[in-house]
């Protein structure tokens, strides 16, 4: 154990750069000139092969090290850097292949030079994807997926877009992340280096969470900056593209949930809870308008308590899914994550268009997400006006060209939106926005909209029907500030053999059973309780109140008979019959029964 540590310790200090040698041996590294990017094939003997030695400046080695390695010579300006420590950060063993290199082989040819400047950045000059990395990959360039270039770039950017908006210590984080993301992507620009859009994909891909979380030696890190900051992170980096779903982003809120975050979730749930208090047992209209009143009331008292991030979780019904993966070719189950989440984003888009949140300054983020074999939608949405006003002339320019394409998309596109509200839309899509959204409105009509069933959704030609919408108290979706179901999904008929289940049902399943009461065997059917309500009016209703769905008996549905005959239309009989205790039945089945006024 000792003599590991030793070894590592010794290892940080000569890795620090075996290097300064070969400026003898090749003399193409000059300690104030570089220049930078050349290479050199070496090998030393705390490797098991040659490897390549790129000339970089002594601030990309302090950089990228995080400050473990330096130039041995502090004096030099540029030194030559080992590929292994470079790129895996080993300082021994064995040279891998990427970075494998014969003394006497040709040395490598690039079809595009790039300046000396591109290999050895600081990174604070955004310009290094464009100006280098994008050059070097030119085919990947129209790469419609290149989603973590560009993000990379975005996140550059925003050091000075942002400025405002972060604290001190959020801007600290940004600088360094920015300076991390960069300085990790400089290998995939080595002359050496065999380059293929797949691997600067998932290159970039990998390099994110590990700077966010520890971009240097310092103890910056994304999961100690306040909500505000990391709003303004990700929303700002959210207004670049105008698709729901980003898989780059993606992985900030991957982050963001291994992060201890101190919720206020028990506070806000509280609050919640004493203002539905206050109305219950008012006025009670329909059971329609109670379910509605006491939504609003719940969405009010949750976004006015400043929630972060505002996150909704919507269901769809199971085979909308089956669908969507069918269609792509099945591959690693990454992919498949990632083309579920697509899926998901074209929904919201197309939810977005219909409820018009664009024009109404809404931001939204969408993406799938899968909890044992039920699988939702998770939903983001903020105030665009809080994160957008301050590039209003800038930005909207640079971003016009990739934006303006998506929102001429029709595919994903809201069929049934008439061709006035299309051309309106249209119009007004480069006006800068004016005033901060009511995000509690927008959410009240979503949530109305959702219990009527009455959102029209078309993907690729299918319809796709919203179920169910929770609002979310943590991170994780466990606490909700509402629950809303579709009107529109109780009614379906189930499979007669299943139970019924307290949270899900199925809606529709039918058993055979002899109830207390009656004196005969009749049909049950499992069916919610807001639709048992709201079909008698608000008469009827599951005996345990916090039951979702409950078995409806055929008597009390068709006859309004809560004892007594069971009438040939309702009996059942033979094999299908169900025995339950008393107790089971009144405590557990929670049927309906003739509400007593
Ligand atoms: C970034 O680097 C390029 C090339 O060296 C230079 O022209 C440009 O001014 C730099 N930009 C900034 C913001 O430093
Ligand atoms: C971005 O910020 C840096 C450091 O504050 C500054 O040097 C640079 O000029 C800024 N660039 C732009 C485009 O504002
Ligand atoms: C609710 O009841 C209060 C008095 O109890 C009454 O003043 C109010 O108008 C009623 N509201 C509605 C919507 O019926
Ligand atoms: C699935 O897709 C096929 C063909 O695209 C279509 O016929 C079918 O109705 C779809 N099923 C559902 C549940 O949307
Ligand atoms: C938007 O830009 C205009 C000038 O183009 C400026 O007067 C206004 O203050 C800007 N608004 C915000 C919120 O920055
Ligand atoms: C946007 O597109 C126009 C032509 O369609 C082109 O001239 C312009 O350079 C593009 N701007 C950017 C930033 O790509
Ligand atoms: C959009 O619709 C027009 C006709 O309405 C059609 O010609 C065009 O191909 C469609 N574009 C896409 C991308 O589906
Ligand atoms: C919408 O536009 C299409 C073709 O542009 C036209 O055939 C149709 O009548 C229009 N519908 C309405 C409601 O204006
Ligand atoms: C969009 O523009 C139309 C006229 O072009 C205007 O009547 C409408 O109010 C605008 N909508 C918004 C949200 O600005
Ligand atoms: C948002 O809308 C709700 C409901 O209409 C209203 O009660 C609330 O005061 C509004 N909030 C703001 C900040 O305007
Ligand atoms: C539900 O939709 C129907 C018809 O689309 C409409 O008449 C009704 O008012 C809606 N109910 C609510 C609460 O929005």
């Amino acid at each position: 154990m000792k003599r590991q540590q030793l070894i590592a310790l010794y290892l940080i200090i000569i890795a620090a750069c075996y290097i300064c040698h070969s400026e003898a041996v090749a003399g193409t590294c000059n300690r104030w000139f570089g220049p930078a990017g050349t290479v050199h094939c070496y090998k030393s003997n705390r490797y098991d092969d040659y490897q390549w030695a790129i000339c970089r400046t002594n601030t990309y080695v302090k950089t990228t090290s995080k400050g473990r390695h330096a130039c041995r010579d502090s004096t030099r300006d540029y030194c030559y850097y080992q590929c292994m420590i470079d790129e895996f950060d080993r300082a021994n063993g064995v040279v891998f292949s990427q970075c494998k290199c014969s003394p006497t082989g040709p040395p490598p040819t690039v079809k595009v030079p790039l300046p000396a400047w591109c290999y050895s950045p600081d990174g604070r000059n955004c310009s290094w994807y464009r100006k280098c990395l994008n050059k070097a990959y030119p085919k990947c360039e129209n790469d419609k997926d290149d989603y973590a270039i560009k993000f990379a770039e975005k996140f550059c950017q925003l050091y000075n877009e942002s400025y405002k908006e972060f604290s001190p210590e959020g801007k600290k984080w940004v600088d360094a992340v920015r300076k991390c993301l960069q300085v990790k992507l400089v290998p995939l620009i080595d002359t050496f280096r065999v380059k293929t859009c797949k691997d600067l994909k998932s290159t970039a891909f990998k390099t994110h969470s590990p700077c966010y979380l520890k971009p240097d030696r310092s103890s910056l890190s994304y999961c100690r900056l306040s909500n505000e900051d990391k709003d303004t992170v990700f929303w700002t980096i959210k207004s670049s593209i105008l698709k729901a779903f980003w898989p780059t982003l993606k992985g900030l809120l991957d982050v963001r949930k291994g992060c201890s975050e101190n919720t206020k979730t028990q506070e806000v749930k509280a609050k919640i809870q004493e203002e539905v208090n206050k109305i219950t047992n008012k006025n009670k209209t329909n059971p329609v308008n109670d379910v509605i009143r006491e939504m609003n009331v719940r969405i009010k008292v949750w976004v006015q308590n400043s929630v972060s991030p505002i996150q909704l979780t919507m269901f769809i019904r199971d085979n909308d899914w089956d669908n969507a993966s069918k269609r792509r070719k099945r591959s690693v189950p990454d992919d498949r994550e990632i083309a579920r989440s697509q899926f998901a984003g074209k929904i919201v888009d197309a939810l977005a268009s219909e409820q018009m949140w664009k024009d109404k300054g809404v931001a939204w983020f969408a993406y799938a997400e899968k909890d044992g074999n039920i699988m939702s939608i998770r939903l983001l949405v903020a105030d665009r006006f809080k994160y957008e006003r301050r590039d209003n002339s800038t930005k909207h320019q640079r971003m016009d060209n990739s934006t303006k394409h998506q929102r001429m998309d029709n595919s994903t596109k809201h069929v049934g939106m008439d061709n006035s509200t299309k051309h309106q839309r249209m119009d007004n899509s480069t006006s800068p926005l004016q005033q901060p959204t009511n995000l509690s409105e927008i959410l009240m009509q979503l949530g109305k909209d959702v219990l009527n069933g009455t959102l029209n959704l078309q993907i690729d030609g299918e319809n796709v029907e919203i179920t169910k919408l929770n609002g979310c108290l943590d991170l994780k979706c466990e606490e909700h500030a509402f629950n809303i179901k579709s009107l529109k999904f109780q009614e379906n008929n189930g499979n007669p053999k299943e139970a019924c289940d307290a949270d899900n049902g199925p809606d529709g399943a039918r058993q055979c059973v002899k109830l207390p009461g009656y004196n005969d065997y009749q049909w049950l059917t499992c069916r919610t309780n807001s639709y048992i309500k709201l079909k008698t009016n608000g008469k009827h209703y599951c005996t345990d109140q916090s039951r979702t769905y409950c078995r409806y008996q055929c008597m009390l549905d068709k006859y309004e008979k809560s004892s007594g005959d069971v009438y040939s239309s309702c009996l059942c009989s033979g094999s299908q019959k169900v025995t339950y205790s008393f107790a089971y039945v009144v405590l557990l089945a929670a049927v309906s029964f003739l509400l007593v006024r």
